[in-house]
């Protein structure tokens, strides 16, 4: 698909209610005022979806969500939540009491403000590296819908990187060099890099996941090709070690360049959906040890298009 018709879907179409504004060149938009606790039908749900194909990140403003309105908002949206997350095996059962919603947060049991030693934040400290959700799972992570429940007085945003537009402007050569390859992604890479002490039994260990996925994707229904990178791949199939990994560093500092990035300053309420397949994001530091900052992830699997395709 093609950014040129793209914007014809600044309309509402499918019968749906939602219109969609965009806030970056590349992708992201915002839509239209709608609570998404009420949204059941297929023409609203189909738009969403067209949304996502198209702008990758989609902005929701004023979500009032309790209890497990989320979850079951993201069941309707795209069916597959992951249950299967391997935040619990680091950090144990959440604090938000249901399975397949996470406590993105910087607050402990007790609702304070994590210390700085915490091991929840050293854990943590991986967000801060450019990833895409559950990559390391196979399938792997859909989408992901991040809400902010509480948001600090200071800038703490999220960042997004447009993977379609990176792997677009690679040269030809390049792109011909790394059709066929795939990259092999572990949920602990990113904490091995940052020294993140595991202290995991052999049970635990056995609980984490490894996957091995193309390097270059091509995504259903927009069929645009996405470079499909993140901080967890560990090395290329079919590459020595360290050409890998120097492939895999050079498409991070190309994919991450200013004309790819978008930083979405959160406000209470914003539900953000993106598609972990056309994009990357991270978390920038802000003073996570004064203010406090909680954010619920769910985060649905790249199974077979489902009815709503
Ligand atoms: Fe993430």
């Amino acid at each position: 698909m093609q950014l040129s018709q793209d914007k014809a879907t600044a309309k509402p179409k499918s019968g749906g209610a939602l219109t969609f504004q965009s806030l970056h060149p590349l992708f992201v938009a915002e839509a239209s005022a709608i609570d998404l606790r009420t949204v059941e039908d297929q023409a609203t749900l189909k738009q969403i979806h067209n949304a996502l194909d198209e702008y990758a990140v989609v902005v929701f403003r004023d979500q009032p969500f309790r209890g497990d309105e989320q979850l079951k908002f993201a069941q309707r949206l795209d069916r597959n939540v992951n249950f299967n997350s391997t935040t619990a095996v680091f950090l144990g059962k959440g604090r938000l009491g249901y399975e397949g919603m996470i406590d993105v947060s910087n607050v402990t049991d007790k609702g304070e403000v994590w210390g700085a030693n915490d091991r929840k934040r050293m854990s943590r400290m991986s967000n801060r590296l450019w990833h895409t959700d559950a990559s390391f799972q196979d399938p792997a992570g859909r989408y992901s819908m991040l809400w902010a429940k509480t948001v600090p007085p200071v800038s703490a945003p999220t960042e997004f990187a447009d993977m379609r537009a990176a792997y677009d402007a690679l040269d030809d050569e390049l792109k011909k060099k790394l059709e066929g390859m795939h990259a092999h992604h572990s949920s602990i890479r990113n904490k091995e890099i940052l020294g993140f002490d595991l202290s995991l039994d052999q049970k635990d260990m056995e609980k984490l996941h490894t996957a091995d996925h193309p390097l270059v994707r091509t995504i259903p229904r927009s069929n645009r090709r996405s470079l499909y990178i993140a901080t967890h791949v560990t090395h290329i199939l079919e590459l020595p070690v360290p050409e890998g990994r120097m492939v895999l560093h050079e498409l991070m500092e190309h994919a991450t360049q200013r004309q790819f990035v978008f930083r979405h300053e959160w406000q209470q309420g914003d539900l953000v959906i993106w598609d972990n397949r056309a994009t990357m994001h991270r978390r920038p530091p802000f003073d996570d040890l004064k203010y406090p900052r909680e954010l619920v992830r769910v985060t649905t699997l790249d199974y077979p298009e489902s009815a709503h395709a």
